[in-house]
């Protein structure tokens, strides 16, 4: 990597504790393109982070530069990088991990028919040997900063590390409904989310309620737009659902998990300022926007983004979020049964209308008239007879 492009990232620590070891694991796996990715914790990830995917694997040559400060095979100049649509762009994690734990990469690329094997301990390791293996990259991360009492420190209590790691998985599993999740944490409890076929109607929301209560999932209302080359999808939950505090809100950009604490605020403002209430709805905000458009290199954790213009940004989300609650309040008004009934799928389109699933058919609602007619189901399916 040149150095022009080194010098525009951040090069400090972006290993804190063992959730931010697996969320850059997670994050290698999901650059290497894999659709199955399956974790092992044992002891909040000190005692063992196991990480298993079936991407596209490295060579052998690849395995020790990976673990080489900035050497990134993700991209390599100033142009790239700010164009970059992998996850990691820095080079610096694997090389960090494996200074803090002792670390075995086994990984075997498609066109092999075997695998190769390296193992280090503090930061030394042993020639690379072939062996066998599945397509993918297999990374093992055993006593996680035994040799940094600064790092154990850092780590919270148990039951918050684990807290925080179960958060990563369900953030990346909300942001990645197409890759299969598995976690096993401590040989006893199993999170298993299958990946989301390509037939489902509206994947983010499927995955949503595998991940989350009824109380945050149940009766999500859905709204979409598109400003400019800027797309918003939205679920937030039904006023019966709201909450003391934001806890269950989160935002993605391109899939990528992020915050921002303007997105965050203005979010809230329209919909108290809205529905006049001073209570939180969970909200899941999915923007897409081009690359360029995104600074996430200011942070160690890539989390806390920046928007290179902001103030065109935030002020098309405004006019999304001015549109989506003040449709969802015309409903509401005149709808005699004053909840609408969404089953979870709710889609706005041609700007006034509003399609959504009810128990016994379809509506659609002309949102400039207030008027709404309902099919169902046995005329529904007349119609393609
Ligand atoms: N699971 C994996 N499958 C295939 N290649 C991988 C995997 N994990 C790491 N690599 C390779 O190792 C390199 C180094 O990974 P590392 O996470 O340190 O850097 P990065 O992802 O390029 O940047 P960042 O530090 O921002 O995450 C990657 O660029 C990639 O080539
Ligand atoms: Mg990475």
């Amino acid at each position: 990597m040149s150095q022009n492009a080194i010098n525009l990232m951040n090069a400090d620590s972006c290993i804190l504790d063992a959730s931010c070891v697996l969320k850059e694991l997670i994050e290698n796996s999901i650059d290497a393109g894999a659709s199955k990715i399956t974790i092992k914790i044992e002891k909040e990830g000190l005692q063992l982070i196991q990480i298993v995917d079936n991407g596209k694997g490295m060579s052998p040559q690849d395995m020790l530069l990976s673990i080489e400060k900035h050497t990134s095979s993700k991209n390599d100049e100033k142009d790239e990088l700010e164009k970059s649509e992998s996850l990691g762009f820095r080079g610096l994690a694997l090389q960090q991990i494996c200074n803090l734990g002792q670390t075995e990469i086994t990984s075997r690329q498609k066109n092999r028919s075997r695998g190769f094997y390296l193992r280090l301990t503090d930061g030394k390791y042993e020639p690379v040997k072939e062996c066998y293996s599945e397509i993918g990259t297999k990374i093992i991360i055993r006593n996680l900063f035994y040799n940094s009492p600064s790092h154990k420190k850092n780590s919270k209590s148990g039951r918050q590390e684990l807290t925080k790691i179960l958060k990563i998985i369900n953030q990346y599993a909300i942001g990645y409904p197409f890759i299969g999740f598995k976690t096993s944490i401590d040989g006893k409890k199993d999170f298993i989310f299958e990946k989301e076929s390509k037939e489902t109607i509206n994947p983010l929301l499927s995955r949503i309620k595998k991940i989350h209560s009824k109380k945050i999932s149940e009766d999500l209302i859905y709204y979409n737009g598109v400003k400019g080359e800027t797309t918003f999808n939205l679920f937030y939950s039904n006023k019966k659902n709201l909450f003391k505090a934001e806890k269950n809100q989160s935002y993605y950009i391109n899939n990528r998990p992020f915050f921002n604490e303007k997105v965050q605020k203005i979010l809230n403002k329209i919909y108290s300022d809205t529905f006049s209430t001073s209570r939180y709805p969970a909200f899941f905000l999915f923007i897409s926007l081009p690359n360029s458009e995104i600074n996430y290199r200011l942070d160690p954790s890539k989390f806390n983004i920046h928007f290179h213009n902001e103030k065109e940004t935030l002020e098309k989300l405004t006019s999304f979020l001015d549109e989506a609650f003040h449709d969802n309040q015309k409903i509401n008004k005149n709808d005699e049964k004053k909840e609408i009934i969404l089953n979870g799928s709710f889609v706005n389109f041609h700007k006034n209308f509003i399609l959504e699933q009810t128990n016994s058919g379809i509506s659609i609602t002309n949102t400039e008239k207030n008027k709404k007619i309902e099919i169902s189901i046995e005329s529904l399916t007349k119609l393609f007879e």
